[in-house]
């Protein structure tokens, strides 16, 4: 079932999720052609650590290491190790930590270095689908509301929406009841409701919506090795409206 949040539970979410978007701007200024994707591991472990969180990917289900870095064709779940970002790359980075029991999950797709205009857009066209999810994330409204925005959107673009990963339910865990799928008709699933937390992440490829998981059980990549990016925030739904918790702002 869907575990509605106080405003004190809240509260202590936007704690966690203002760090967790302080770990994303450290990526962002670490980022230059040559950095491996184990050295931007390596300096979130150290940041969570100076905060005194702890980092939610590192064992979940066995993952080893502390963020995910999908460059490219890769999607999501992509492990940091030796590789070394190249110019025009576009890396996925997703970061998610714990706070005196609360959660926050958010991830965001960067250029590395000069990129292609086709990658500027399919960065710009992903992020925005996220906030047009995000826009229906209301007291009254249904679960399916933030998954048909998103779609929209992003099949407006000619871009194609993953289908095998989806948002979730987080807070008390970083994956809680409901499943927040990218697409779908409007108006289905469960009425929306004040105190909801959900970390909504769509996963847009420039080609086919199709993706394969790697032989090393994590790592999942388009099909027709077509670039994916991947835009996630933790938002709570409140009586004034969507409020993004994984934000540097007050
Ligand atoms: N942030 C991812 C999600 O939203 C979780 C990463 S998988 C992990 O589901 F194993 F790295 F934790
Ligand atoms: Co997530």
């Amino acid at each position: 079932m869907i575990v509605v949040k106080t405003a004190a539970e809240i509260e202590k979410m936007r704690r966690i999720g203002r760090i967790v978007a302080q770990a994303h701007r450290l990526v962002e200024e670490s980022i230059v052609p040559g950095i491996t994707t184990e050295e931007l591991d390596e300096k979130v472990a150290r940041f969570f650590e100076e905060q005194g969180v702890k980092g939610a990917f590192l064992g979940y289900e066995g993952y080893p290491k502390n963020i995910c870095t999908s460059v490219n064709e890769e999607v999501v779940h992509g492990i940091p190790g030796p590789r070394r970002l190249v110019e025009g790359d576009i890396v996925g980075i997703d970061i998610g930590a714990s706070l005196d029991g609360y959660f926050a999950d958010m991830a965001r797709t960067l250029p590395v270095g000069e990129i292609s205009d086709e990658a500027r857009r399919l960065l710009q066209v992903t992020e925005e689908a996220l906030y047009k999810g995000i826009e229906k994330a209301v007291p009254g409204g249904r679960l399916s509301d933030i998954s048909h925005a998103i779609q929209t959107h992003v099949e407006a673009a000619g871009f194609s929406v993953v289908r095998e990963f989806v948002g979730h339910g987080v807070g008390r865990a970083m994956h809680e009841a409901p499943q927040v799928p990218n697409f779908g008709p409007p108006g289905r699933g469960p009425r929306l409701r004040q105190g909801m937390t959900l970390a909504i992440e769509p996963m847009v490829n420039m080609k086919g919506p199709e993706v394969v998981v790697l032989e090393d059980g994590w790592t999942v990549v388009t099909r027709d090795a077509g670039l994916s990016a991947h835009f996630e925030h933790s938002v709570a739904i409140t009586s004034d409206g969507p409020l993004i918790v994984t934000t540097l702002e007050d």
